[in-house]
């Protein structure tokens, strides 16, 4: 939860804090009991059962309007609990959070129009599964479990993709939000303030319970545990909450966490199975994965034989030999993780060492592993391990959309049999590098992307299960994907560390293939996103033979090479700003947006470098420094008549 550079680090009302767990029915009830003896015997105790969503805490600061309604102010991550980071824009594209909740609802939940809400924002499976999809296709690596992938997507500087990722929110906690009582319970009970927000508008759990006994918070954590495989998203748990803010309240709080609340934590998912070799698979950048061959065993639900062994450092920190028993987990992951290695009587530890490849398993090229990358690469460009990757990327939906060329016929075309491809997926107690031998044979009808566009008819019809139909299918849509935009042809290139949104920036910002070839670094790097690093990889492609050959190709088969230009102001280059305190209407955010695309630059520091400071109220030590550097102070008004077309 370390805040990180680009969002406005800002104070919580009150500390986010965590929640101590229990393991078990022993430790639950120790806490009922603790709770009891902390409050009078004569009180009757009620407890809320929540389901623990496995997301990422979340704060929403509400503020009422001039027509009475309360509008979303501010949205904040928990960050290190007690300063958080704006995330406002991204939070604004969730559809659960309400942006505005009418002065009538408002009425009807019994709230004020200025509130805190704090909640859980989560990405749903399906979502979570979508994204990776993508991920892959683009030939960037799976987000682990959709809890990362909420993280990583609520911390994106692009509302844009954070919109697209349909994250969900769901309110568990209605505070005040102004004056002293700021950060308390703005109702009498956790209960009414659940029941107020699912008035107000917002998405709060169905699953919610209140009950009078621990017994009856038991029979809820069971069917909770049998719900799990059904919900659509992942939980860890239950929580299980004081209903009275005024016990709550005498309760109080440990160092870290509400004496009033409690986690349950579920077990994990998880399995011990024998490991029965590595496989190593070659991706389309030609990086090295050795993925874990296991011995079938069911966990929640699925039967796992395979699990991600990530890299050669992975490898070292298990200290994993073949032959181990392993404890495999299944979290929300699409691919099962490798926890520990299993030692003991019932688990004789395997003798032999997993030893990595120094050729490459398919073209026998010997292998990279770049200064201060853990990655081991095979930096042959037409292996056919990569070519095969790549033409699976370049025909992806998200890329040239080809429909009909998926994984099965580009590895016909590559040459292999379907009887082929059936055996080439390894079992745990099989030979392992009898994979790595299927490379293309004689027969195959591509060599490089760019064959696919000279295919003919013929050629397919002597493919495995291809008909007239199925050919002409191919070669029409193959035909069609001429027409799909620069920026897609550029993502179809396969360009390390570029992805659909640097694609997009150097269509729009050059216009046309020629001249991001002819680019230099410096010269991308002064298009916004895209950073050195980038900069060199695109650079670098571009110096290979093979992929200007490439591109060439692609050219007189009459694929798209041009794009509309997009025109962007250069108003502010080579102006430094400085941003301070809390404008009138402008976010932090949008300022910096209006800045940096009229070509100014923001920095978090002001220096006799500067040119301006933009300071709103409650600007602190920057403006000090400002004035007493002789930096120019603009305000909001000031701000936007430099960006004004008539100050030109
Ligand atoms: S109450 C101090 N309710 O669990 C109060 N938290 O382990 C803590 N969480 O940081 C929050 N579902 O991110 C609460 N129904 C729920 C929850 C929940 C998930 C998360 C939350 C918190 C973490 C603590």
């Amino acid at each position: 939860g370390k805040p990180r550079e680009g969002f406005v680090k800002t104070p919580h009302s009150r500390p986010m804090l965590s929640l101590d767990n229990a393991y078990n029915e022993a430790e639950l009830r120790a806490w009922d009991q603790r709770v009891r003896d902390a409050l009078p015997s004569t009180d009757q105790i009620r407890y809320v059962c929540e389901l623990k969503l496995d997301g990422l805490s979340l704060a929403l600061h509400y503020a009422p309007a001039p027509d009475g309604s309360a509008r979303l102010l501010r949205g904040l991550t928990r960050g290190d609990g007690t300063i958080g980071e704006d995330v406002t824009s991204n939070v604004r594209t969730i559809r659960s959070v309400p942006l505005r909740v009418a002065p009538a609802k408002l009425k009807d939940a019994g709230m004020p129009a200025s509130f805190e809400v704090r909640g859980e924002v989560m990405l749903p499976q399906a979502a979570f599964l979508k994204m990776n999809e993508q991920r892959v296709a683009q030939g960037l690596a799976p987000a682990v479990n959709p809890r990362n992938a909420a993280a990583g997507t609520i911390r994106t500087l692009e509302p844009n993709i954070v919109a697209q990722r349909r994250l969900d929110f769901y309110a568990y906690f209605l505070l005040h939000d102004e004056g002293e009582k700021a950060g308390e319970f703005l109702l009498p009970t956790q209960s009414e303030g659940l029941e107020a927000l699912r008035t107000a508008g917002f998405r709060v759990n169905t699953h919610a319970t209140t009950v009078d006994s621990i017994d009856q918070v038991l029979a809820f954590i069971a069917k909770a545990d049998t719900l799990r495989d059904s919900l659509g998203y992942e939980i860890d748990g239950v929580v299980i909450k004081v209903d009275a803010s005024a016990q709550q309240r005498r309760l109080g709080f440990t160092g870290k966490a509400p004496r009033w609340a409690i986690a349950y934590k579920f077990a994990a998912r998880a399995g011990i199975t024998q490991l029965g070799g590595v496989l190593f698979q070659v991706g389309r950048t030609g990086k090295l994965t050795p993925v874990a061959a296991l011995a079938p065993v069911f966990i929640g639900g699925t039967t796992v034989t395979r699990a991600t062994l990530h890299n050669a450092d992975e490898i070292a920190r298990l200290g994993v030999r073949i032959g181990d028993f392993v404890q495999v987990e299944r979290g929300g992951d699409v691919i099962p993780k490798i926890i520990s290695v299993v030692d003991d009587a019932k688990h004789p530890r395997g003798t032999e060492e997993i030893v990595f490849p120094t050729l490459c398993p398919r073209c026998k090229t010997l292998l990279v592993r770049e200064e201060g990358e853990v990655d081991y690469r095979c930096v042959n460009a037409s292996c056919p391990a990569r070519l095969e990757e790549e033409l699976r990327h370049f025909a992806s939906r998200s890329v040239m959309n080809i429909e009909g060329l998926g994984e099965v016929m580009v590895a016909q075309l590559l040459g292999h049999t379907i009887a082929e491809q059936a055996t080439t997926e390894p079992n745990a107690d099989e030979d392992i590098e009898a994979e790595s031998e299927a490379a293309p044979t004689a027969k195959a009808l591509v060599h490089s992307i760019a064959d696919i566009y000279q295919l003919t008819k013929e050629q397919l019809l002597t493919l495995e299960r291809i008909g007239e139909k199925t050919a002409d299918n191919l070669l029409a849509q193959i035909e069609n994907s001429k027409a799909a935009p620069l920026n897609r042809v550029l993502l179809g290139l396969g360009i390390r560390h570029v992805g659909e949104r640097t694609a997009q920036a150097l269509a729009e910002h050059f216009g046309n293939i020629d001249d991001i070839i002819a680019a230099d670094i410096p010269t991308l790097t002064a298009i916004n996103d895209i950073g050195p690093k980038v900069a060199e990889t695109i650079h670098e492609f571009f110096l290979n033979d093979r992929n200007r050959a490439l591109v060439d190709r692609f050219k007189k088969l009459g694929l798209t090479m041009t794009a509309e230009k997009r025109v962007t102001t250069t108003t502010l280059e080579g102006l430094t700003f400085v941003l301070t305190g809390t404008l009138p209407t402008l976010t932090r955010e949008a300022a910096k947006e209006m800045i940096e695309s009229a070509g100014g630059r923001v920095s978090g520091t002001v220096s006799k470098k500067t040119n301006y400071v933009v300071a709103g109220e409650e600007a602190g030590s920057k403006l000090d420094k400002a004035q007493s550097l002789g930096v120019p102070i603009l305000d909001e008004p000031g701000l936007r008549a430099l960006l004004a077309p008539s100050a030109q």
